[in-house]
């Protein structure tokens, strides 16, 4: 009998197709016991017969595989983009993967643009509601074309979505340490509650609720635009944010300029006890993509985190520490200011990990 865990790998478009396989080549290098089944999801599949996710393509991924490795989506071929929201939103929304968590550290100081920042300054996580919120793109467009034209764009706020997602949060402070090895203390919880009173004020209430079952874990609140502001003057203090589907978007493209750009930053989309979904922040990033110039870290550091998801916790280690090791070494892409390719960052990356 197998004990390997089953990766669906989808690398997708554009630079998704180069750095995923340097993820792969890794997780390969530290010996993982993992099995791995590419999928061809992405625009080429699209231009070609016009499917974005085939028929019961969310069914196989959940029944036939422990986690899934994304890549990115996004062609300039197809302006409408729909098979990048068929494919990535429908997986996080059809497969329920409501909790996406986004950590944000600092592998070296000079990444970071702020001043006086080092490295065990940036160690938060963001964990943003994956399922509801605007990107349900529920509502409608009524005259349109006419100068009465009305947009509307709703915002879905349920209270099991908001509960699970809260208590998630608090969880994941309870039963996680910083990377110096002390525990987590805070949930910072980020709305606009001042002007979006509806939503924010189930939030509010939810917030309070579970923080009571939570007693030795601090709260604090601050407005998405406050939160903002904190995170450029000084990040220091941040722990474990959780925030909406819309504001976390935001705020962890923010995040990721913190850290080093959008090459360096992780995520899972998690539905726990259910199959997972893996994939860089950065998206497919036509113009620099079949280039080999892209950095393949990010996606690299995704396969690490989904490893340790799965129980691998010393082979995800080993890959941190090897890309640590490359940043060190400045055997990275220029990005980060090395001069590698994004083959020969992740085979360096990949060297150091089978000598781990
Ligand atoms: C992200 C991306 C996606 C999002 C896009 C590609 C739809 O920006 O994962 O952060 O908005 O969630
Ligand atoms: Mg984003």
């Amino acid at each position: 009998m197998s004990a390997k865990k089953r990766i669906a790998v989808i690398a997708g478009d554009g630079i998704g197709k180069e750095v995923i396989p340097q993820a792969v080549r890794v997780m390969e290098a530290a010996a993982a016991a993992v099995e791995l089944t590419a999928f061809d999801w992405g625009a080429d599949r699209y231009l070609v017969d016009k499917t974005t996710v085939p028929p019961e393509g969310f069914a196989t991924l959940a029944r036939d595989f422990d986690a899934i490795l994304v890549g990115a989506f996004g062609d300039p071929r197809v302006p409408s983009n729909i098979h990048a929201r068929e494919i990535l939103l429908g997986m996080r929304c059809k497969m329920d993967l409501y909790a996406n968590v986004r950590p944000v550290r600092l592998m070296d100081a000079s990444f970071c643009p702020l001043k006086g920042i080092e490295r065990k300054d940036l160690d938060f996580v963001v964990i943003r509601e994956n399922t509801e919120g605007v990107y349900g793109d529920l509502g409608g467009v009524f005259k349109q074309g006419t100068a009465d034209e009305v947009a509307i764009q709703e915002d879905i706020n349920t209270r099991k979505g908001v509960e699970r997602i809260i208590r998630y949060a608090f969880e994941f402070c309870a039963t996680n340490q910083k990377i110096d090895g002390s525990p987590r203390r805070r949930v910072l919880m980020c709305d606009k509650s001042n002007a979006m009173t509806h939503a924010g004020g189930l939030w509010q209430r939810v917030f309070k609720e579970i923080a009571a079952e939570y007693s030795h874990i601090e709260t604090q609140h601050m407005y998405v635009d406050a939160l903002c502001m904190q995170m450029v003057r000084d990040p220091r203090g941040l722990d474990v944010i959780v925030t909406n589907n819309m504001f976390g978007d935001i705020i962890t493209d923010l995040a990721a300029g913190l850290q080093g750009g959008l090459g360096m930053a992780a995520s899972g989309n998690l539905r726990p006890g259910h199959t997972s979904m893996f994939e860089p922040v950065h998206g497919s990033a036509p113009p620099i993509a079949g280039k080999n110039i892209a950095n393949p870290f990010g996606a690299i550091l995704t396969a690490a985190m989904m490893l340790a998801h799965l129980g691998m916790t010393g082979e995800a280690q080993r890959i941190e520490a090897a890309v640590l090791e490359a940043v060190q070494q400045k055997k990275t892409t220029a990005d980060i200011g090395g001069t590698l390719g994004t083959r020969e960052a992740g085979g360096w990356v990949a060297e150091r990990v089978s000598r781990r």
